[in-house]
């Protein structure tokens, strides 16, 4: 099993040479360094996050790779070739996009995403699963953020490849991307075991301000005392990316310090459209807000939360959670 990982994160390491190769020499690589332009990206940025090209055709990388001993099957089981079954016919999974290599922590290449250049779809693709790559679990750009600051004190959580990149172009180089799939306690837990900060800004779309809630819904109990969590939403239609290439560093920065707190958005998306003065909102609040915090970890901010519905419905703390548990328990 072993010796099978360290073939995999081998030809994976190829495969991005490969892919840088072909951005350099490909017959097929003006369109990929246009597109590149397009998107504002230097040099500089696509050699820091190794981004390459795959080239159109069904068999590049294979050809590339006919002097292992089973170049399908060893492609195959590195997430890079795909196999259909009714053809009986092995072909690469990547062809004519752009290439973003996903690094683990060490820095080693486990899989890929890749881009189209125009409107196709899918838009993104990643590498199919395998031992070393596990959708759910990496965060795009861990590694190069490390990489760009010694002592990182923060790390910005956003949707996609492209705020990660993009971002680091105009010189926020400390953010991440979730791989398509939503912020888990797993994410959470392991960017802890780097900063002490997050702060999460999703799309300026519906898709985004959903991304947040849940990602709300998992902070909550997952965070502790001396960590912080804050939010940052974008103006409707732009994205990290889209709004630091309109912006610029500065104003990205200064919306970042106004970034709501966990507490703040929390508040402000339960009372969002209550009346509190109405009891029947208060109490609707109330059991909608408590059991949420309930859930948190013991510490200053839930003690602190939890005063601030007493402020915010006149009840104690202790009228309070006696009612609410009580509710919940008949509830489960
Ligand atoms: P650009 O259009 O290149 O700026 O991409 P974006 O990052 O703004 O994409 P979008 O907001 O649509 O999606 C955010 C992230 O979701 C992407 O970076 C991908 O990781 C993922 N994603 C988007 N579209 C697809 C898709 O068609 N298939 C898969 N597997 N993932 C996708
Ligand atoms: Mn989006
Ligand atoms: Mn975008
Ligand atoms: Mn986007
Ligand atoms: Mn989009």
């Amino acid at each position: 099993k072993e010796h099978k990982v360290k073939e995999q994160l081998n030809i994976l390491e190829q495969a991005t040479a490969f892919y840088q190769q072909q951005l350099a020499s490909s017959p097929e690589r003006q369109k990929a360094i246009k597109y590149l332009q397009k998107r504002g990206l230097s040099d500089k940025t696509i050699q820091h996050f190794q981004i390459g090209f795959s080239p159109s055709g069904w068999d590049n990388l294979l050809k590339h790779f006919k002097n292992l001993p089973n170049p399908q099957a060893q492609l195959q089981s590195a997430g890079l070739v795909v196999h259909n079954e009714e053809k009986n016919r092995f072909y690469d999974r990547f062809r004519d996009r752009i290439m973003f290599p996903i690094r683990d922590v060490r820095g080693r290449v486990i899989a890929f995403g890749g881009r189209v250049l125009g409107d196709e779809k899918p838009k993104y693709l990643n590498s199919s699963e395998t031992d070393t790559f596990h959708k759910s679990r990496e965060l795009y750009g861990l590694y190069e953020a490390r990489q760009a600051t010694r002592q990182l004190s923060k790390i910005m959580i956003v949707e996609g490849y492209m705020d990660v990149v993009g971002l680091a172009q105009h010189g926020i180089t400390w953010a991440v991307a979730t791989l398509g799939t939503a912020t888990t306690e797993q994410h959470l837990n392991r960017l802890f075991k780097v900063v002490s900060e997050l702060i999460f800004c999703f799309d300026g779309d519906k898709a985004g301000r959903t991304a947040a809630q849940r990602a709300l819904d998992i902070a909550l109990p997952t965070i502790q005392d001396g960590q912080t969590v804050k939010f940052l939403f974008l103006p409707e239609g732009e994205d990290p990316d889209s709004l630091i290439r309109k912006e610029g560093q500065e104003a990205f920065e200064q919306r970042i310090s106004q970034s709501l707190t966990l507490s703040e958005f929390f508040f402000k998306s339960q009372t969002e459209d209550a009346q509190l003065e109405s009891l029947d909102e208060r109490a609707k609040f109330a059991n909608s807000a408590l059991p949420k915090i309930q859930s948190m970890k013991t510490g200053l901010l839930k003690q602190m939360m939890l005063e601030r519905i007493t402020e915010l419905t006149g009840l104690s703390q202790t009228q309070l959670s006696s009612v609410v548990n009580l509710h919940q328990a008949s509830h489960p």
